[in-house]
This record gives C-alpha cells, structure tokens and sequence, in this order.
C-alpha cells in the first residue's frame, strides 16, 4: 500500500467513525468529549431555581449525592420540602421560596440567602415557563409573563448573586438552562424562543464583561426533555396549558439531561447543545448553514 491509499483509507475510517458517533448522539460532540470531573461539586453551594420539577428537580438530586450544599428555589413550597427530604444529604440542603416573576422578591432574594449559606459558588437558573400558542393569540400579560420569568427576572437574580456573591468570594459559576428555542425559531413559541435567544446573548455579555472577575458562564440548551414543561406551559389568556405534548413525552429521559448539564458545568463549558435527533441536527444546522435551514423550514411548514 503506498502513502496515499493509507491516508486516504484513514480519513474514510475517521469520517465513518465521526458519521456514527453523531448519529448516536444527544449532545454536541463537545460535550460528548467530557466526563463529569470527580469532586467537583463536593462542598460547592449551588442555588437552583426552578427546583421543584423536572430538570430542575433532577439537577438537585444528582448534585446532592454529588456531595454539593444546595439552595432549592420556587414557589411550591411542599414539593420543594418533599425534594429535600428525599436528597442523598438534606442536611446540605435549604429550600428558600422565589418567585422569579415578582421583582421585589427577586432583589431581596441574595440578601436573605446569605442567612443560609455564606457564600453561593454555582447559581444554576433553570426556572421557566413554557407558552402554546401563535404570536397573533398571545395576549401582552402573557407573553410579559415568559420574558419575565425566563429572561428579566433571571437576569436580575443572576446580578444580584453575582453582586453579592461572587465577586466578594473572588468568583463564580452561573449557568443557565436555556433551550434549542434560543437557537431557532419554533412556531407557538414565539415569547418563549425571544425569552431563551435572549438570555443566550445577555449571558454571553456577561461572560466577556466579567472576564477578569473569575467568573464562569455555561449557557445549556436543551431540546425536547421528558417534564411537566408542557402541562405548565400557558394558554393565549395565561391559564395553564394542562396537556401533554408528544414531542416532550418521546423525549430526553431528565436523569441523562442532568447528567450531561452537570458534565458541561463541571468542564466550564460555554455553552452545550443536549438533545436527541433531529433537533440536534436541526441545531447544528441552523448555526452552520442559516439559508440552507430556514429554506428546510419552510418548506416542511408547507407540507405539514
Ligand atoms: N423540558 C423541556 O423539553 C425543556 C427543553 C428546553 C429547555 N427547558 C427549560 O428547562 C427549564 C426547566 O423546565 P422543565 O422542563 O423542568 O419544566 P417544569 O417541570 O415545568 O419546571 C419548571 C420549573 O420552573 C419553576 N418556575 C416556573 N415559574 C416560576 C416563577 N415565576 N418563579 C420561580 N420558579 C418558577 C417551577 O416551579 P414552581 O411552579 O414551583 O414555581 C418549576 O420548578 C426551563 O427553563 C425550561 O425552559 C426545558
């Protein structure tokens, strides 16, 4: 065999292996690359918002047997209690009630935390709402709603944490779990995906700005994930969606979203893409080659 049938024959094989291994994936090929790093968490204080449900919930039970001291935030007071008890160390763990939607509560809300731990190394704002219905329904209470919880309100509880927090302690971690809504457009999510595009870009600022701060930013965005995200989701007038939703039920199992999140956090990655196919390939898609994904877009509208 001479050299060039060797090289040729190695860059067939290395094409072949990498076509597989992205057929088989449910992350960037990144995050793929990563594995958790062993204590990272133990002893860290993390707050975690939107910890009374799906990912959120999840997220809290991984980091707990992990050895980290959590901080478990929303506003349904009993799940939140029923979650602490159940974690692999409740004596680390404190549940502080949030409403990320009510301003005030959001500007006390680092203050008070400090009563409960003295420092917060990781803020993971997973708290969100979800929204089913066109941009011409959407009714402006309802869709200030989503920016509210989703972008503004966690943007002003990521400031105040990163104030009081972490740039007296010398740094920090704040990770956001965004969406593959922040990456494309998805009909009957129109608030929802300006919310998630939002909060990618706003995090990215912070990012750059607090470079010299020590201060780490993950923006996560997940595609469709097995939760209860569809039955909160709001209706046009703001009432709860209450329905399941097909392309949530057929997807990712959250104990291997979680997993993953904690995998992206613990390597300090900016940001990570956690889906199955095709929203995977969607999402790659649409950052790689725009035109080409918005001519496939409207064409598949035009069919279904
Ligand atoms: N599941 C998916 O397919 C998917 C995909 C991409 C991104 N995400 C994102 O993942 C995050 C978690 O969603 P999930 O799927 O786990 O949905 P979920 O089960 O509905 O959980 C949402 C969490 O957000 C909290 N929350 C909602 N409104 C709040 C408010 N005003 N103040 C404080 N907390 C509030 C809820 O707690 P309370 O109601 O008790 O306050 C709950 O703990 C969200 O940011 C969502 O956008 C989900």
């Amino acid at each position: 065999m001479d050299a060039l049938t060797i090289v040729v024959s190695v860059l067939i094989a290395l094409t072949v292996y990498l076509f597989i291994k992205f057929l088989r994936a449910d992350a960037d090929l990144t995050l793929l690359r990563c594995s958790l790093k062993r204590n990272f968490f133990k002893d860290k204080v993390v707050w975690v918002t939107g910890a009374s449900s799906g990912i959120g919930e999840e997220l809290c039970r991984q980091l707990s047997t992990e050895g980290a001291k959590l901080i478990l935030s929303a506003r349904s007071m009993d799940k939140l209690n029923a979650l602490l008890k159940s974690l692999a160390h409740p004596e680390n763990a404190r549940a502080y009630y949030l409403d990320i939607s009510d301003r005030e509560s959001v500007r006390r809300a680092p203050k008070e935390v400090q009563s409960l731990f003295d420092k917060v190394d990781i803020l993971i704002n997973n708290a969100g709402i979800s929204m089913r219905c066109t941009f011409l329904d959407i009714e402006e209470d309802t869709a200030r709603k989503v920016m509210e919880v989703d972008l503004l309100g966690t943007s002003f509880l990521t400031k105040g944490v990163i104030k009081t927090f972490m740039l007296q302690q010398g740094g920090g971690h704040v990770v956001n779990v965004s969406s593959i809504s922040g990456k494309f457009g998805a009909p009957t999510r129109s608030y929802y995906c300006a919310s998630k595009f939002g909060l990618n870009g706003l995090m990215d600022v912070v990012r750059l700005e607090l470079l010299d701060k020590n201060i780490c930013v993950t923006n996560v965005c997940p595609g469709p994930v097995k939760t209860a995200v569809s039955e909160n989701a709001m209706n046009p007038g703001g009432s709860l969606h209450g329905k399941k939703d097909p392309m949530i039920e057929n997807g990712m199992k959250v104990e291997r979203c979680a997993e993953l999140i904690l995998i992206a956090v613990s390597n300090g990655l900016h940001e990570v893409w956690i889906s199955h196919h095709p929203y995977l390939l969607m999402t790659y898609l649409s950052q790689w080659s725009p035109s080409l994904f918005h001519f496939l877009m409207k064409m598949y509208r035009r069919k279904n």
